[in-house]
């Protein structure tokens, strides 16, 4: 099979990391017969410097001409002081509500050879942790009213949190299909006794479990004590199911418990199978075009590209077990290296990673 793949590589260590993924897709189909196009499109402070804006619309309707979009990352000091509606950042939330990807879902997954980079105690994560967070991602206060005055002389600004069933719903469905597949027990973040909108989350993802997913027992957890049980008792949870906002910050959390940052990976999909897949760190300018970047974030992420998009689960395993293999045998890059392993640069990370498929 013929497969388009577009590639918003971004900004910092996004070049580099894309680079890395796609020599590994081109391994895996030199060995399963597939043919992956690429097609490279600027997003973020790339376009703004090319462009003068971080979406440029060709990279919209590429994107939604594409099979799937692989994206590396965006933002850097450079445009730090840019207004808000011209930033890199734009860029990342306009492709995902131009595509409707509004189920983002992040594994975050303890690697049995990487159980020393977690910096919680060995008791708390020997059994291994798993932690699958379900984000809505095209709602919520990233994308609601905002704005910005003068009061009494005082300045001021304001952000809104809004949901509506039908987008609850959604995002509860696919959570649900997981946890179904999974352990059967759902837990649902929010901050239903200060919040409007968690009360309307928390009454609707009920109601429609109950309906549809009548074998999933979901359970309500407030935000900041899923904070501090993150840390306290990770092996607690499997699928997680949040708003746009709490997603993103438990998600970052959630990575550094599982050791590294490097090693996580995300899809967002919608309602179709055209997806944007991406590394869930960022571009991490400081290090960019040292060639210090773990790649396997994106790795990863390009493998379930692979599983979730074109249905090549025989793929996806084969890009996991490579990279298992490669960490067993101790090479490491620097965010994750320990004493005793084999340092390696980031595109010796994904060369061996490609000749172990
Ligand atoms: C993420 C990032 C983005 C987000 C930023 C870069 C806009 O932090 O994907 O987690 O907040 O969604
Ligand atoms: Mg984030």
């Amino acid at each position: 099979m013929n497969y388009n793949i577009a590639v918003l590589a971004g900004d910092g260590i996004g070049p580099e990391i894309c680079t890395g993924a796609i020599k590994v897709l081109n391994k895996t189909g030199q060995k399963f017969g597939h043919t992956f196009n690429f097609e490279y499109l600027p997003i973020g402070g790339a376009a703004i410097d090319a462009c003068g804006t971080p979406l440029p619309d060709i990279t919209v309707e590429k994107c939604l001409k594409s099979d799937s979009v692989l994206l590396g990352a965006v933002g850097g000091y450079k445009w730090d002081d840019m207004p808000v509606d011209k930033r890199p950042e734009k860029g990342l939330l306009g492709i995902r509500k131009a595509m409707g990807l509004y189920s983002n879902i992040r594994p975050a997954k303890l690697w049995p050879s990487l159980a020393a980079a977690s910096p919680l105690k060995s008791e708390l994560v020997k059994n291994g942790i798993e932690i699958i967070i379900v984000r809505e991602l095209t709602g919520g206060i990233y994308f609601g009213e905002r704005g910005s005055g003068k009061e009494n002389g005082e300045e001021f600004a304001w952000d809104t949190e809004k949901y509506s069933v039908h987008e609850i719903e959604r995002i509860a469905r696919i959570a649900c299909e997981l946890a179904s597949k999974r352990s059967k027990r759902l837990i649902s973040v929010d901050k239903a006794n200060v919040l409007a909108s968690s009360r309307l989350w928390r009454k609707t993802v009920h109601e429609y479990a109950a309906k549809h997913f009548p074998d999933v027992e979901v359970v309500d957890m407030l935000v900041d004590n899923t904070a501090m049980q993150i840390v306290k008792n990770p092996a607690q949870f499997d699928v997680v199911v949040t708003s746009n906002m709490f997603g993103d910050i438990l998600s970052d959390e959630a990575a550094q418990v599982t050791g590294s940052i490097g090693m996580l990976a995300s899809s967002s999909l919608g309602d179709g199978t055209r997806g944007l897949y991406e590394p869930i760190h960022g571009s991490a300018p400081d290090i960019a075009g040292k060639d210090l970047a773990n790649p396997i974030a994106t790795i990863l992420a390009a493998a379930m590209m692979l599983r979730d998009s074109f249905a090549l689960s025989k793929e996806y395993d084969a890009i996991v077990a490579s990279i298992e293999k490669v960490l067993k045998s101790g090479f490491r890059t620097a965010d994750i290296y320990e004493e005793g392993c084999k340092k390696v640069k980031g595109s010796e990370m994904a060369q061996l990673i490609c000749d172990n498929i």
